[in-house]
């Protein structure tokens, strides 16, 4: 099979230069099943249930989340009901919506899609790794699903490292979130899983981590907070992670960093 992870789609940039490449992404890449992280689309707090239902138009199976999950009240009324709108796994029990879902792909694939968030410079939920273990107690992949794909959204590379070794050999991709920024070290880990530390933003990048740059470089110094964060809305560049996986295993064959737009350097992988 071959699966797109789109990062998190940064405000109004990030949202509309990855509803306008996903369409020509699905056909080019012939992807059979797309994940975008959408926690930044609504002015880089969370998303509404009119985005969610946007980005999935345009070619994404999954939203998943992150720490701004619920920053915005209407999803609420979507999130209980609706499977394709994923939030950390690991958020405790009495938390709306789900953390995991079993998807159906083309030629009656099954897909394991889990969302987790990390702990260190984040909320304290709880344990990601326990959480993601119980979940894969119940799916093994090449046997009852034919892949998995794990977004883990947080902050310490350290953290998302020790969690793609963690799961390596049980899941297709364990891609990271979060940090706004791609890291060049996409990868095939030992055990056949496909590894990335962060996938990026989808967004604009003149920018600090997507935010206009104005207001954070005032805080840094100046350490007062002036103004509300507003994304930065010039032109938008797509980020993410492509995998090719072995119909038998499930496991990775190919993996690449997706890289379309104006500021970072383009990469778009030959299919
Ligand atoms: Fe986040």
């Amino acid at each position: 099979m071959r699966l797109l992870f789109l990062g998190d789609l940064m405000g109004r940039s990030g949202r509309n230069a990855a509803i306008e490449a996903l369409p020509g992404l699905r056909e080019k890449l012939k992807l059979d099943f797309v994940v975008v992280n959408a926690e930044n689309a609504a002015s880089g707090f969370g998303t509404t249930s009119k985005i969610a239902n946007q980005v999935i138009q345009a070619g994404a199976d999954v939203i998943s989340g992150g720490n701004h999950t619920f920053d915005q009240k209407d999803i609420l009324s979507v999130i209980d009901n609706d499977q394709r709108i994923l939030r950390p796994v690991n958020y405790p029990d009495p938390t709306p919506g789900r953390g995991y879902a079993v998807y159906d792909a083309p030629r009656g694939k099954k897909v394991l899609v889990i969302n987790a968030m990390g702990r260190v410079f984040m909320n304290p939920l709880e344990c990601p790794f326990r959480a993601v273990d119980a979940v894969l107690k119940k799916y093994r992949l090449g046997v009852t699903v034919h892949a998995v794909l794990v977004d883990f959204h947080g902050e310490a590379t350290s953290e998302k490292m020790a969690m793609g070794h963690y799961l390596d050999g049980r899941a297709s991709l364990v891609v990271g979130t979060h940090s706004h920024i791609p890291t060049a070290d996409a990868q095939i880990l030992p055990g056949g899983t496909a590894y990335q530390t962060d996938a990026g933003m989808c967004g604009d990048y003149n920018s600090v981590i997507g935010m206009d740059k104005a207001e954070p470089i005032s805080r840094f110094l100046t350490k007062m907070n002036r103004e509300r964060y507003t994304p930065a809305n010039g032109e938008g560049t797509v980020c993410g992670t492509f995998v090719e996986t072995d119909d038998r295993t499930g496991l990775a064959k190919r993996v690449e960093p997706v890289r379309m737009g104006p500021r970072l350097m383009e990469h778009l992988p030959e299919v």
